[in-house]
This record gives C-alpha cells, structure tokens and sequence, in this order.
C-alpha cells in the first residue's frame, strides 16, 4: 500500500488501520511510560496520538525521549486501534494512534512562556509579544479562520452581483472623517505629507464618477484616536459603493451578505429584514445610537412631570434647558445603600452629578427626597414608568449628553450585572433618520453626523441655511447587540448640494477647491447618483463570536497604546532617514516636555 504522505493528523479515523503515513507538526504533550512514549502530535488539522515503542524502532524510541512540548518532529508510521480502554472520546482521532516506526527532529523549542491551550492564564501583553505561540492555540486558529471565511463568503457574494474589487491608494490626501491622521512624510515633496486613509470614502466616490457602478474592497483604514477594546489604528473595512440605488437596495444587499456570512461561518439562520429604528427613537429609549436591544431596560423622561416639584437639583437643571430621565430595574427594591453608592460612581464617570432613586413599595415610591413632591407628582412617575411593586427607580438630571451617556451605560452595567443579557442572540438593528448636523459646542460650529459627503433628505434639505438643526441625513448605521458594525449613507453627487453643505461647515469655497476640488470638479463630469456602506470587519467578527476585544480577531494588533508588542513598533529611526525626509531630529514629549534626542 501506499503511503500517506500529505497526511493531516485530523483526517485519522478507525479506517485507516493499518495504513502506513507520514506526520509531520508540533509536540502538544509527551508522556513518558519507559517502554513506551505517547505523543499528542498536533498539526493545523488537530491531534493524533502517537506512540513510540522499541518493538517497533529502537531508534526512534531512543530519540523520543528526549522530544520536549512544542518541538517540531516528523514520523513514519502505522495505523493502529486502540486497544479497548484506552479510546480518548475527547478527540476526534480518539479510536486510534499511529505506532512511529521513524522520527526525525525538525526543530526544538525552548520551554514556552504560555502552554499552547485553548484558556491561557497570561497577560494579553506576553501573548501579543509572543503572537507566534498565541496563534497556534486554537481559538486564535478559529477566529482567523472565521475571518478567513468572512472575506472569501463577502468576495464570493460580492462577486456574483456584479461588484468589482478595487484596491485605492494608502497614500493620500488628508480626508476629514473625524478622527486624526496618520501622516507619511514625502522625500521627494520636502515638507508634504501624504495621509494614510482613514477610509477609501473619496476614492470610491470618484469610482462612481468614472463609471464602475458597483465597487467592493476589504480595505484597510488608518484612524490616530484613543485606543479601546473596540478600536484599532488600523482596521479593516469591508467598503461598498453603488451607482443609481437608493437606501433599501443597500440594506437588502447588506442583509443577504450577513445572512450569508452567519449561515456558512456560524450555522446560524437570521431573520431578515432588521429591524429599524429611528435616531431620534434610539435616543429616547435607550440613550444612544447603538443600543443592545438583546434586553428592555428602556428609559423614561420625566422633565414635564416633576417641573413644579420642589426638588432644587431636578429645579435647576429644568431651568438650565436640561432634562431628566431615568431607567426602571425591576425587583431591586432591595438594592443596599452601597449598591447604591456604587451605582452613582459608576454614573459619575460619564459626568452625571448624582443618581436619585425611588424604591416601589405598593404602588407608592419611597426615597429620601419624596419630600420635595406631591403626591400626584409621585404618582405620575409612577404611572409613567410602569412601576410594580418591588422595582426601583434612578433618575439622573443634566443636559442631555450627559443624560443619555450616564443612563445608556448604566442600562448596560446593570444588564451585565443582573445577568439579564442572552448571549446566544444576535439582535440587528439599522438606526435610521439621522440628524445631518450635530453643533460642536467647544468649536462653536457645525458638524456632520457622519461625513460633508452625505446627502441630505431631498424633504429637509431646504432648510440647510435657515434650520439646520432640523436636517435629516440619508445616512443609516448597522448596530448588532450593541456594537456599531458599520455605517454609511446616500452621497451628494452634484456640485452646488455639496458646496452648500461645505458653506454650513464653515469651509470657505477657497478651503473647499484646496481640499475636495477634484471631487467637486468629478461632479461637473455626469457623476451618477451614489451611496455605499462600510462594515467594521473587526468588529463584526468580535460581535458574532462575543468577543470581548477586536484584538482577538487580528493576526497582528496594536496595544492601547499603539505598540506593537511583537516588533516594537513604533520605534526610534535612524537620524539620516529623517535627514532625508527634512524633519528635524528633536521630539517633545507631551508628558516631560524633555527633548528626546532621535539616535543616529
Ligand atoms: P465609519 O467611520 O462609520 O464610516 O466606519 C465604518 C465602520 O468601521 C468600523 N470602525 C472601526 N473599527 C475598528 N477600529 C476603529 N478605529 C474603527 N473606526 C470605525 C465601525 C464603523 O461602523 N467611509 C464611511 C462609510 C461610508 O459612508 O460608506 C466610514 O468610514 O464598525
Ligand atoms: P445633594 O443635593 O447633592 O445632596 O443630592 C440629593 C440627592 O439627589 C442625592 O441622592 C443625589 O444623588 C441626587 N442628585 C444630585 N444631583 C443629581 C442629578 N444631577 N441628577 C439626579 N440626581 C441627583
């Protein structure tokens, strides 16, 4: 019989008795037995075990011994059944194991700083600098596999309706998406910058402008913000643009390819269509625009009713055009004066400046400050917030932003707290009907709630000059339990909207030809009506396996900090290459000020 050369250890099965193969991979764990040596040999497939005996090679026998965790070996061998009692129905290869008649010792390993497990009790830093050793443990294998899968199903999909994949530039022009650059100095331009894309958004416009209709790219984009669990400097989109669509078709299209992806990676059937929810509905309910609608928790404004209370705190913050409202845990009644405490802490890092509560006791509320109300006015709360006996009410009062914050996070910490999440679902939403300016207090102007290249509503756009805080946007968000998974809008395709709204942002047509003329100038060419989407791929990946960090589903992430932990990068660079690029040597450190000197 042949032998097996291409074997993988996963593809073992009871039917294989007596087949000759050839193994080739990693020492998951020896043990030992003096006559006998039992290695679990581990390959990208799985684990099989194999046993050295010297009845069957002395050599290799002699050799196993000294095999340690991790080493990389080869062997020639049999297959063999398990004699009865011995089966491990743990594994999948469990009926048999290979008896080695030769092995040979590709490479040793060192011993390892974390055993190559699926749980690992290590810091996420020793596994980020040792990544090599993290991403041979199988979770890390599964959740790049599933990556893998997600692009091949999305190309796949993408493919079949026509979309054309098209890769733009990484070096460009400064695009204004919100967050801060990451900028690339150009030897030949002394002085210039290039930016790397924060997102392709204009190139794929200008895809329009030049006729592709459908374009697709798994694109990477570059975004300097504060890093968190959810956010990386470079991430990576799965970016979509049409020709002559509107809203729905985009959604549908979206909706078709999820279905897709969770049907194939996850055997999971989602019902569609999502759900949709107005921006306005999302902030009422539940405080922002990507609520986790897996659990109720909604909240409640009691700004009219307790407007003639006597409650000075509630008085003051009505008087200064603030708002109150408030969230309703049933059956906690009971909460203790520190669990109390804790709760106001934890609403206090969102800025409120205290929690108050109402304990339902009958059909009456309880508290250290009812008696600043009457008892109508307590009723009303209670009639509004459809209390029962046994539940407790905790209202905070501030300007909105603060109220919406405090109270969104808090609805999600006593969520998590009370146990009252289903983490087995999978709850979509598209938040729809977005405002198209939102007002930047510190700058004192305007500001698109997504980008200056999103239309607006063909009902509201007249009001751009006189009312803009009344404009809606064609914009649209997809949230999944909570997560914002992507976003996008129908674009602006004609030169004058676009000057006009550039006009709103306080972008002088000087700035506005500087930076965006050669779009403005595309619009004068026949450019077709547009819109697109991009979905976070990082963290669509996270949210369908409920994942904490979207680190777990890059190969090669960033820290908080921006480092990676492998190269060490960033890193210091020679004093010639900045030479070259005419940048002077010195850095000031935000945190001492002191002058570093960059090492020639
Ligand atoms: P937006 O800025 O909303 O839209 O980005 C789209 C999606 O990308 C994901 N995302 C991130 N993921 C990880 N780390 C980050 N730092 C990060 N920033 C964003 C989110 C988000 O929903 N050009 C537009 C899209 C369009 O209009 O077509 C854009 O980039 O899941
Ligand atoms: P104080 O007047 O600061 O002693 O607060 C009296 C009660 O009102 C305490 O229970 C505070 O937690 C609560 N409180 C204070 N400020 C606010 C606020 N902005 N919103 C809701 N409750 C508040």
């Amino acid at each position: 019989m042949d032998i097996y050369r291409n074997c993988n250890c996963e593809d073992l099965r009871i039917t294989n008795v007596g087949r000759e193969v050839i193994l080739s991979g990693w020492v998951q764990r020896r043990r030992d037995h003096g006559g006998l040596v039992f290695v679990d040999l581990r390959d990208n497939s799985g684990i099989v075990q194999i046993v050295f005996s010297s009845e069957v090679d002395i050599h290799a026998h002699l050799l196993a011994h000294k095999i340690r965790t991790e080493f990389v070996i080869k062997i020639k061998g049999m297959v063999s059944a398990r004699p009865e009692g011995t089966k491990n129905l743990n594994l999948s290869t469990g009926d048999i194991e290979v008896y080695a008649e030769e092995l040979v010792l590709l490479n040793e390993s060192k011993v390892l700083p974390f055993l190559i497990e699926e749980e690992v009790d290590v810091s996420e830093d020793i596994r980020l600098k040792y990544r090599y050793l993290d991403i041979r443990r199988p979770n890390m294998k599964k959740n790049l596999f599933i990556r893998h899968k997600t692009t091949q199903i999305t190309r796949n999909f993408l493919d079949k309706l026509n979309f054309m994949e098209i890769e733009t530039p990484m070096l460009i022009k400064s695009t204004p998406e919100g967050a801060r650059d990451f900028l690339v100095p150009s030897r030949l331009n002394p002085g210039k910058f290039y930016a790397l894309p924060q997102s392709p958004q204009l190139f794929k416009q200008i895809l329009m402008a030049s006729g592709i209709e459908r374009y697709f790219q798994i694109a990477k984009c570059f975004r300097d913000e504060d890093l968190r669990a959810d956010r990386q400097p470079e991430f990576t989109q799965v970016d979509i643009e049409m020709s002559f669509i509107n809203m729905d078709d985009i959604l549908t299209i979206i909706e078709n390819l999820l279905k897709e992806v969770f049907k194939i990676t996850l055997e999971r059937t989602i019902k569609t269509p999502f759900l949709r929810m107005s921006y306005q509905e999302a902030v009422d309910n539940y405080g922002t625009d990507k609520p986790d609608i897996r659990f109720d928790l909604k909240l409640y404004e009691i700004t009219e009713i307790v407007k003639d209370s006597e409650f000075q705190v509630f008085k003051r913050v009505i008087k200064d055009n603030g708002i109150i409202k408030g969230i309703k845990v049933p059956q906690k009644a009971d909460y203790s004066r520190k669990e109390i405490e804790d709760l106001t802490s934890f609403v206090s890092i969102y800025g409120a400046k205290g929690l108050s509560f109402f304990k339902v006791v009958g059909n009456e509320l309880e508290s250290p400050i009812t008696k600043f109300f009457d008892k109508e006015l307590l009723q009303n709360i209670y009639r509004i917030t459809k209390a029962n006996d046994g539940d407790i009410l905790f209202f905070v009062a501030d300007q909105p932003k603060v109220v919406n914050l405090s109270l969104s996070n808090l609805r999600l910490h006593i969520a998590k707290e009370l146990n009252l999440i289903d983490n087995s679902l999978y709850k979509f939403l598209w938040v729809v009907d977005f405002p198209f300016l939102e007002y930047n207090e510190d700058e004192k102007r305007w500001e698109c709630m997504h980008h200056p290249f999103t239309s607006p509503t063909e009902e509201s756009m007249h009001l751009l000059e006189a009312n803009p805080q009344k404009v809606k946007a064609k914009a649209y968000d997809l949230v999944l339990n909570g997560v914002e998974i992507g976003g996008g809008s129908i674009r602006i395709h004609k030169r004058e909207l676009q000057e006009r709204v550039f006009n709103i942002l306080n972008i002088s047509s000087v700035e506005a030809k500087k930076k965006f003329g050669f779009l403005l100038e595309a619009f004068d060419y026949g450019t077709p009506p547009h819109g697109g989407i991009a979905l976070g791929l990082d963290r669509l990946l996270a949210t369908m396996l409920n994942a904490i960090s979207i680190r777990d589903f890059i190969a090669f992430p960033k820290t908080q900090s921006g480092t990676c932990l492998l190269t060490n990068a960033p890193f210091d660079v020679n004093k010639n290459q900045l030479k070259e690029l005419y940048i002077k040597t010195d850095v000031i450190t935000p945190l001492n000020k002191e002058k570093l000197i960059v090492k020639s």
